[in-house]
């Protein structure tokens, strides 16, 4: 049970996350690190990425679908968002043993499971065989990698040994190669992925753990969200991604709960719980990932925030961030990386070690126990 041990005062909290002894504690496991040098890990699936053949033959694709689970089925939704306005053909994310029917010898199917070991995922890859469809696999080893050698089926591996979650980098930048050698994108994607890689560096020194509390945004954050439930909002396409990606890495390296919507689509439902939940909202906050272009670019979008958040009104603390960067890739990257840290900050302040998820090790043990 993760239990509240410090008084929700704001100076203790800003003490507890500047001091290095207990984050030292409390991380055993190194997640802060693998966080803190999650440029390098963009930098060397970059490289990676270019030494691999993807095996992928061009021709006519009519269909990607990405399928996988939890760390490694968001890559599937960041590729999705950002390479889908620039892709001649519809890109899915599909998260469990099955695959939709349209799936056949014209899809493209990335089985990605960082394990290489996820059930659902290898349950996925019999069917796509089965479909014929044009496959790659994406993993650091496992059964996954083992099926996909036996059958021939072009794999590319990644560095293992850390957390699926902590290895977005390895995962996702693989997926770009391989749509661009697909011949599916109507540009290259390149130049998003060298400015990306430039911002996650900034705002690794920005957010790191020997920034001060003040001087730290991610910090900030998880003081606001500390001690509460938080809702968290994307008001884009993308920015609902990294509002998703948010709530996972809360659940799982804070071990709290969190839930996400994204804009417009809460709008049309989930707008109409802030009217009547004063007694249940009182220690909910909400966060809202917003497009720092949002009221020049999209200002329809900028008045329906205005609009939900007066709404909401004083029911439920409220905060907001803006993304950064110029590419859809840089502004998506900027809002996950600053969850993440915030998620590993929350993970202190609820006295957990980020890194352990013994619920979901349970759960896939007693799977294994059924054949
Ligand atoms: C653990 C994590 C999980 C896993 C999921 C699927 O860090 O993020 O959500 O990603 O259980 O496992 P893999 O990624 O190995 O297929």
């Amino acid at each position: 049970m993760v239990t509240n041990p410090y008084p929700s005062d704001g100076t203790d909290i800003a003490r507890i996350l500047d001091d290095e002894q207990t984050r030292l504690r409390l991380d055993r496991s190194g997640m802060f690190r693998l966080v803190e040098a999650f440029g390098a890990q963009c930098r060397e699936a970059v490289e990676l990425s270019r030494t691999y053949d993807p095996g992928v033959r061009r021709g006519e694709i009519r269909s990607v679908v990405i399928t996988g689970l939890g760390g490694s089925a968001i890559g599937g939704d960041m590729l999705r968002a950002v390479a889908s306005p620039y892709c001649d053909v519809p890109i899915v994310v599909n998260r469990d043993y099955g695959l939709p029917a349209f799936v056949g010898p014209q899809t493209l199917v990335l089985a990605v499971s960082y394990s290489g070991n996820t059930e659902e995922t290898l349950a996925a890859y019999t069917v796509a065989r089965q479909r014929r469809a044009r496959m790659v696999c994406i993993s650091s080893g496992g059964e996954l990698s083992r099926r996909a050698q036996a059958d021939h089926v072009p794999a590319i591996g990644v560095p293992g040994g850390q957390p699926p979650r902590a290895s977005t980098g390895y995962l996702f930048f693989p997926m770009i190669r391989v749509l661009e050698e697909a011949g599916v994108l109507e540009r290259s994607l390149q130049s998003d992925v060298a400015e990306t890689l430039d911002l996650v560096d900034e705002l690794s020194q920005e957010l790191k753990p020997q920034v001060g509390f003040q001087e730290n945004a991610a910090k900030t954050l998880a003081a606001e969200i500390f001690g509460r439930v938080p809702v968290i909002y994307g008001t884009a396409d993308y920015a609902g991604v990294a509002a998703l990606r948010w709530k996972t890495q809360i659940n799982e390296n804070a071990k709290c709960h969190a839930f996400a919507g994204t804009f417009p689509e809460v709008n049309h439902n989930e707008i109409l719980a802030w009217e009547e939940c004063r007694r249940q909202a009182r220690r909910w906050v909400v966060v809202f990932l917003r497009d720092a272009e949002e009221e020049q670019a999209t200002p329809r979008m900028a008045r329906r925030v205005a609009v939900t958040r007066r709404l909401i009104g004083r029911k439920a603390t409220q905060t907001e961030v803006r993304s950064r960067g110029s590419s859809l890739m840089a502004r998506l990257f900027s809002l996950i990386y600053l969850g993440d840290f915030a998620s590993c900050y929350l993970a202190l302040l609820n006295g957990v070690d980020p890194t352990v998820i013994r619920g979901i090790d349970r759960l896939k043990a007693e799977l294994a126990k059924l054949k």
